[in-house]
């Protein structure tokens, strides 16, 4: 579920203009989701075009962006073509990150060529962490937006549209966007994401998000219980509550002064359907609280999963990393959560070849993955990036072929205890939320169970996405559970 690998919009696919048709497309867009207009022929409308790169909350907030563009006349197209404003919302977590992001800037340079006057905005982490540079170089970008600046957009492309350069990568210590409502783009119409808080004041040493972001902050939980209860309203039936830290939410209510924490606000949101499921990520494993896993235990609709990053299994390493806890520690909020809901599934994010990493350090990163019996990881090799506590302190001695080398060993094992995990399954039924046609087939359905895992089964009777069905779990692979369903 958590997407931090850099992702391609899966619309950027989509504009093949000898698919699309001459007339105004009708989707079938509710109130609030975006209706796309991916014509050849542009109808004199304004229209931008995005573009979104890292982790869920740039997926977040490029439909807050979306909404801010909607007020000055700006909607929405899947091809760049038409487009008078191409804007790429960006992430900076890896070297390799950024330099996707500046491939993508020479094709919409090129694009810009064929129509003269289409404005190129690079918002998002990469603006925040280059700043005017990219004004600077040669490349022609004619807006930079830090993620705390969008409310600023309108002036700011009303100052491209002039022919001048727009920048703002002012770092807020209160923005939250609590008040916009966000247009939700390619939305399958049940599962949403609602942005909880914003920043960071964690310094993990190899990380950039402190910088990019700046500080942490948590929105009015009131705003994130009406947005829940607006979703669940059009339909939507899971709700994914965002945050780098969703544990250390807090927020005050300025009228009775009490502090709204996150298991709190878990159990708010959970209240507001027991058909409306309830993600979040991403958990700390320092603050991850008993509370919060109560909490989960106790409603049906919290979902039995939680995304915990150990990033290394070895002390030494992660005091280097300054994650703040130790291998034990880790173990033991791992044990609290299979104590307190054993059904629930952990996955985790892993780095390998962190300066001076060893290959007994190394060691214990594979044994916490079999430990721990992760369902899935996010893993990858250090990246250094410029700026961060690591790149001050340590040099990054690992060679290449090691980083990768320690990397492929993570993987290989992780799809072994994936597979493990997954077969633990077979012969088990799960309540499932509908999301649509499986990839392969218009005749399977699929559809995640409340530990995330995705099921595709055959479809039966007048079922659509959106609704709950059980289903038998017949077999799987490392991935996914296939299934059959039960009366
Ligand atoms: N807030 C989340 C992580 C956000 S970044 C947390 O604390 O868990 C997503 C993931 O990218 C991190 O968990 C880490 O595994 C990875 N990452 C961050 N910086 C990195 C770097 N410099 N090199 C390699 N991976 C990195
Ligand atoms: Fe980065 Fe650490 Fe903050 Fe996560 S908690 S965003 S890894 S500094
Ligand atoms: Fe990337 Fe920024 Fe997210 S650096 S991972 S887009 S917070």
């Amino acid at each position: 579920m958590l997407k931090f690998a850099p992702q391609k919009c899966k619309y950027m696919y989509d504009n093949n203009p000898t698919l699309l048709s001459l007339d105004k497309e009708i989707n079938e867009a509710r109130q609030g989701e975006a209706l796309y207009f991916d014509g050849i022929i542009s109808d004199g409308q304004k229209r931008f075009y995005i573009e979104s790169y890292g982790c869920q909350m740039n997926f977040s907030d490029s439909e807050i962006v979306a909404s801010i563009l909607g007020e000055v006349g700006y909607s929405p197209t899947r091809n760049m073509e038409i487009a008078d404003l191409i804007l790429v919302n960006t992430c900076s977590i890896r070297e390799k990150a950024e330099d996707t992001v500046r491939k993508r800037l020479e094709v919409f340079n090129q694009q810009k060529k064929s129509k003269p006057g289409t404005m190129i905005g690079v918002l998002g982490c990469m603006a925040e962490r280059l700043k005017s540079k990219f004004l600077e170089e040669e490349k022609l970008v004619d807006l930079v937006v830090g993620p705390d600046a969008y409310r600023d957009l309108p002036n700011l492309v009303a100052t491209a549209e002039d022919g001048d350069k727009g920048i703002n990568v002012f770092l807020s210590r209160e923005e939250t966007y609590s008040d916009i409502s966000p247009l939700r783009l390619d939305s399958n119409g049940i599962t949403a994401f609602i942005s909880i808080m914003r920043g960071c004041d964690n310094m993990c040493s190899f990380c950039v998000v402190p910088f990019t972001r700046g500080r942490e902050r948590s929105r009015d939980a009131f705003s994130i219980l009406s947005e829940a209860e607006d979703l669940f309203q059009k339909g939507y039936r899971e709700v994914t509550l965002l945050g780098q830290n969703v544990d250390s939410y807090k927020w005050e209510n300025p009228e009775t002064k009490k502090i709204v924490n996150f298991a709190e606000l878990l159990e708010m949101v959970a209240l507001v359907s027991q058909d409306l499921r309830i993600r979040f990520s991403t958990s700390h494993p320092k603050d991850i609280t008993d509370q919060v896993l109560y909490t989960m235990a106790k409603h049906e609709n919290i979902c039995k999963y939680i995304h915990l990053p150990v990033q290394s299994g070895n002390s030494r390493v992660l005091e280097l990393m300054n994650r703040t806890y130790d291998r034990e520690w880790y173990m033991d909020r791992v044990s609290a959560i299979y104590r307190i809901m054993p059904d629930c599934a952990i996955s985790s994010d892993i780095i390998t070849g962190f300066c001076t990493e060893t290959e007994e350090e190394h060691q214990d990163s594979l044994s916490m993955i079999d430990w721990a019996n992760y369902s899935m990881s996010y893993m990858f090799f250090y990246s250094e990036r410029p700026g961060t506590l690591a790149a001050k302190k340590f040099a990054d001695d690992i060679p290449e072929n090691i980083k990768k080398r320690r990397l492929n060993e993570i993987i290989a094992l992780q799809n072994q205890v994936s597979l493990r995990h997954n077969l633990a399954d077979v012969g088990k039924t799960f309540k499932v939320l509908i999301e649509g046609n499986s990839k392969k087939s218009e005749n399977d359905w699929k559809g995640r169970n409340s530990q995330n895992k995705m099921i595709v089964f055959p479809k039966k009777g007048d079922l659509k996405p959106g609704e709950y069905v059980f289903v038998k779990v017949h077999n799987a692979n490392s991935a996914t559970l296939l299934g059959e369903l039960v009366n």
